[in-house]
């Protein structure tokens, strides 16, 4: 089913990848052989152009025709880019989409300021749109994003974070910028309120549902299909949907043995495990899952005022993927 998914959708946004890809490489343009090695490192490994994708294809649901939706797009791969580079320095991540960190070949102060680069490089593209709105969007997902990002690392290994403070929190650091993509293809496409405001719901529920499936993955995935290790975020003291749900409903005992194999810098496979088995018995991961739905049918839903083309179909096939993916 998710292989089918996938391939359906690459199948119809294969030359827009392409050009994706062509405009990624042109804009990135920097005098610094160094950036260029740094930011090439993160920018062509392999990630999906979930963004992109989306700005593109929201800007074509709202009929634009300009013929600039794919140039402007990549702002939204920098700006994810970026935040990857960050995301990584700040986690102490060794591995993502299969491949070394850059933090680990180069410094962390490298990589962050290449970081930064690459948010100015998605500014200009920004501004290049001369869009006010546009740039607005851009700028609250930033402000957003490093607030969520901050916010995480100042709960780091709190036990008794709760649902609501989860919630703020990936709806910050992830959210926001899957809506921003949207609201933008509406807004470059001067699509009318009712528009922008649903691509902008859509993105936002997208959003929501995008980041509780990454934080499945991270129990249930194995470190090949994930491209990066799996368990990172208890290893990172960073508590997710599935643990803090069966944490709220977990005997006493469990909680304290849950809560030990979380607070141990070094756990073993066999702990994991267990407590993987306590995520299923406590329902955790079945709750996260239906949220996780929820927020899709919601985001689907927000689709219905648009009348049916292909841009519809794609992107209603983009959030059903969002949570069947392996990756
Ligand atoms: C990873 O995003 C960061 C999260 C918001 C979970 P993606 O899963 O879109 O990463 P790439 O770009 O495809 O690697
Ligand atoms: C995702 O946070 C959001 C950002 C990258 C800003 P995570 O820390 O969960 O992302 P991964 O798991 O490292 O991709
Ligand atoms: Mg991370
Ligand atoms: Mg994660």
């Amino acid at each position: 089913m998710t292989k089918g998914l996938k391939q359906k959708i690459i199948e119809q946004v294969a030359s827009d990848l392409e050009k994706v890809e062509i405009a990624l490489e042109q804009n990135l343009n920097p005098n610094l052989k160094l950036v260029k090695q740094i930011a090439s490192h993160l920018l062509f490994s392999g990630g999906k152009r979930l963004r992109p994708l989306l700005m593109i294809h929201s800007a074509r649901l709202c009929n634009y025709y300009n013929g600039f939706e794919i140039e402007f797009s990549v702002l939204f791969e920098y700006l994810h880019a970026a935040t990857l580079l960050h995301d990584d320095v700040v986690d102490e991540a060794d591995i993502r989409r299969g491949k070394k960190t850059a933090h680990t070949k180069w410094s962390a102060p490298k990589v962050v300021l290449t970081g930064d680069f690459l948010l100015a490089a998605a500014l200009e593209i920004a501004a290049k749109t001369r869009e006010p709105d546009i740039i607005s969007v851009v700028a609250k997902i930033t402000r957003d994003m490093s607030q969520g990002e901050i916010a995480q690392l100042d709960k780091k290994g709190k036990l008794d974070l709760c649902e609501k403070e989860y919630l703020e929190i990936i709806k910050r650091k992830t959210a926001v910028l899957i809506q921003g993509a949207c609201k933008s293809g509406a807004i470059l496409a001067k699509a009318d309120k009712e528009k922008e405001n649903a691509l902008d719901q859509y993105g936002f529920h997208l959003g929501m549902a995008f980041q509780m499936a990454d934080d499945l993955l991270d129990f249930t995935a194995s470190a090949k299909e994930l491209g990066k290790n799996p368990g990172a975020d208890i290893r990172e003291g960073k508590l997710t949907l599935p643990l803090i749900h069966s944490l709220a409903n977990a005997s006493s005992k469990d909680k304290e043995k849950m809560e030990n194999t979380i607070t141990s810098t070094r756990f073993s496979s066999n702990q994991f495990e267990q407590l993987k088995e306590k995520l299923y018995a406590y329902k955790g991961i079945e709750y996260t899952e239906q949220k996780a739905r929820d927020h899709v049918k919601k985001a689907k839903s927000y689709l219905k005022i648009f009348p049916d083309c292909q841009s519809k179909e794609l992107l209603c096939q983009i959030a059903d993927y969002s949570i069947e993916r392996k990756v």
